[in-house]
């Protein structure tokens, strides 16, 4: 499923930068190279982004 329209993330990309290390949109989205634009996924992004740290 796709996250972040404006930067064509998918929730397999967002999973993958929180396992590096990143906590939040800002930070997982600047790990896959990209910066936040519209910033209409980030509620999305944040459940993804919880749900992968919760299973770490
Ligand atoms: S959909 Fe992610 S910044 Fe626009």
């Amino acid at each position: 499923m796709v996250v972040c329209v404006c930067n064509a993330l998918r929730e397999t990309d967002v999973r993958k930068a929180t396992r590096n290390g990143a906590s939040c949109p800002t930070s997982a989205y600047a790990n896959l190279g990209c910066r936040p634009k519209c910033g209409q996924c980030f509620p999305f992004a944040r459940e993804v982004i919880a749900a992968e740290r919760a299973t770490a």
